[in-house]
C-alpha cells in the first residue's frame, strides 16, 4: 500500500457551480446502478468547472466512474482493483448520510480477485475475521481516498447515494498534489 492515510476532504475552486454540472450527469446516467465506468472525455466534457480546476492542479484524469449505492444498500469491505492508489470522489446526490468505513490493512487478510455483480467489473474482496475500523467519512463535500485501504460503503438512508469517482494518471503533477494535501 502506497499512502497511509484514509481520506482527505479537499476544496474545488467554485464547487457550487461543478455541483450543477454533475448534477447534470447524475442525471444523464441515472438508469445506472452500482460500479459503472464512464468515458472520461465524454464526462469531463460536461464539468467545465472541474476541469479547470484539474488544469490548476496538471491533473490527467484516466478513469471516470459513476457510484450508485441504491437506499438500504451495503457494499462489503474490498480495496479497488487497479493501479490507481486513490480516487477523487464528488457528490452529485443523496451522499450526506451515507458512510464509507476504512479498516486497518492486514497483509494476512484474504483479498479476493472478483467481479462485481451487475456490471462484472472487477474488484478484489477483502477478508478479514476481526476487521477493525479505523475511520468513516461522509461524502458532504468531495474528498480524495485511499482506495487501496480496505473499505465499505454503508447507505442506510431512504435516499440512493450518487456521486462520481475520478482516478488520476499518477505522474509527477500527481505526486506534488497528494504531496500537498497529506
Ligand atoms: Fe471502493
Amino acid at each position: 500500500m502506497r499512502y497511509n492515510f484514509t481520506f482527505r476532504q479537499i476544496a474545488i475552486t467554485n464547487f457550487n457551480r461543478a455541483a450543477v454540472e454533475l448534477e447534470q450527469v447524475g442525471a444523464d446516467h441515472a438508469d445506472l446502478r452500482g460500479f459503472n465506468l464512464l468515458d472520461p472525455y465524454q464526462t469531463l466534457c460536461k464539468l467545465p468547472t472541474i476541469v479547470a480546476w484539474l488544469q490548476q492542479h496538471k491533473l490527467t484524469v484516466d478513469r471516470t466512474a459513476f457510484l450508485h449505492v441504491s437506499k438500504h444498500t451495503h457494499w462489503d469491505i474490498h480495496i479497488d482493483h487497479g493501479s490507481h492508489d486513490v480516487a477523487l470522489n464528488l457528490p452529485i446526490s443523496g451522499c450526506t448520510n451515507a458512510s464509507t468505513h476504512f479498516y486497518k490493512f492486514r497483509e494476512e487478510a484474504i483479498s479476493t480477485l472478483t467481479k462485481s455483480r451487475g456490471t462484472g467489473l472487477p474488484y478484489l474482496e477483502y477478508y478479514d475475521p476481526n476487521p477493525e475500523l479505523v475511520d468513516v467519512y461522509y461524502l458532504t463535500k468531495p474528498a480524495v481516498l485511499n482506495i487501496k485501504m480496505p473499505h465499505s460503503v454503508s447507505n442506510s438512508t431512504d435516499i440512493d447515494r450518487v456521486c462520481l469517482s475520478l482516478r488520476f494518471r499518477q505522474d509527477e503533477s500527481f505526486d506534488t498534489w497528494i504531496d500537498s494535501m497529506l
